[in-house]
């Protein structure tokens, strides 16, 4: 079987790595539905694929808390209430392919901007857990570790994250374990997962198996090493770990996702159709497009409903093109008039990560 058969993923499923396993929807396919098919989810896994036995499964809460609990999987279900929430998860590295064209990013998966992908997620909300542990309110950190095996600096352990208290607090941050009416399936965090809309995919940690209430953010290095932002004038070479911002929310971002880079199209009306996302903090208000870098704007058109903070907006824009080689640019807006950077340079980082500037592809006309 092959790894894409292995994990329940569509014929067309482009795989980044088989091992560990990684993958992402060809960009055509991501933006058919406002709710994206399991089989067509991105996947990021920085280790193994644990195979649990949700028999044996426990979820354990620990830290500051009055009340440690330890919870099976039914005991979640029947103790707290049932939620259902949309959200669109991303990955940090999402369009790490653009910022390595800039300057080379070693040991980084080349992500195009397929690491976005949206769901209808199913489970309990974090607060009632952490209130039923008897959560202390001065606490100020929420850690997650997962129960899959990571190697790091010739080390073993399970991925690892954290999030503020005030944001695990918040009736959007669950704990789920449903996928578009589904058990979660193994590749996405079978039995249970962290989904914390707004923040960058890997504080959804997987495989859940352990919640500390503390006062400082998770030791796990995908928290104090991987998954920070550092200036561009950092490097592999000189970066002091200690240093730079573990990143939390999302950055404002859109995307064309058809035509695709290279294409040859007849010329006359052509259709853009892409992806907008907030930065969780202001919904998005309305995206862009342009064939002269900006000097001219053309509005796009919503194609889905929802406006929300924690899920995509899908759109297409209608232009009468000429034939002739182009640059077709978007860029989005939010409630609160933040738009994107310009320019990739200005978000370059020697980790690859949050890449939110205008996204540019090269198409021509015959
Ligand atoms: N949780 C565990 N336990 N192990 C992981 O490797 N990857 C994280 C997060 N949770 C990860 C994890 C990252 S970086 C992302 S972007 C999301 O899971 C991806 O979730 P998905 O594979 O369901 O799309």
């Amino acid at each position: 079987m092959s790894a894409v058969e292995n994990h329940q993923k569509h014929p067309n499923f482009i795989v980044q790595l088989e091992e560990p396993f990684n993958g992402s929807a060809p960009l055509e396919f991501l933006v058919q539905e406002f709710i994206t098919a399991n089989d067509l989810f991105f996947v990021r896994n920085h280790g193994n694929i644990p195979l649990i036995d949700v028999h044996e499964y426990r979820l354990s809460v620990v830290g500051m808390l009055r009340a440690p609990l330890e919870l099976s999987l039914d005991d979640l279900k029947s103790r707290f209430p049932r939620v259902e929430m949309d959200v669109t998860l991303q990955c940090a590295g999402n369009r790490r392919d653009e910022l390595m064209k800039v300057s080379p990013i070693p040991h980084e998966l080349p992500w195009g901007a397929g690491a976005i992908s949206t769901a209808r997620w199913a489970g309990v909300r974090l607060r009632d857990v952490l209130i039923a542990a008897g959560i202390e309110r001065s606490s100020r950190h929420i850690a997650f570790s997962g129960l899959d095996t990571v190697s790091r600096l010739e080390r073993e352990f399970g991925f690892g994250g954290s999030i503020p208290m005030d944001k695990a607090m918040m009736p959007e941050t669950l704990l789920a374990y449903e996928m578009n009416g589904e058990p979660l399936s193994p590749v996405h965090g079978f039995p249970l997962r962290v989904m914390v809309p707004g923040y960058i995919g890997a504080r959804s940690v997987k495989w859940l198996g352990q919640i500390t209430v503390q006062n400082e953010p998770s030791m796990n290095y995908f928290q104090r090493r991987a998954y920070k932002l550092f200036p561009p004038d950092v490097t592999l070479d000189n970066v002091n770990w200690d240093e730079g911002i573990m990143m939390g929310e999302n950055s404002l971002n859109a995307v064309i996702c058809y035509p695709f880079p290279g294409d040859t199209l007849p010329a006359g009306e052509v259709t853009l159709l892409g992806y907008a996302m907030s930065d969780g903090r202001s919904m998005v208000e309305q995206v862009q497009v342009s064939i002269d870098d900006g000097m001219h704007w053309t509005t796009a058109e919503f194609l889905s409903e929802k406006r929300d903070l924690w899920t995509w907006r899908l759109w297409q824009a209608k232009l009468t093109l000429a034939p002739g080689a182009y640059t077709l640019t978007a860029r989005t807006r939010d409630t609160v008039g933040n738009s994107q950077p310009r320019d990739t340079q200005e978000v370059w980082n020697f980790k690859g990560y949050g890449n939110n500037s205008w996204h540019r592809i090269k198409i021509t006309c015959e």
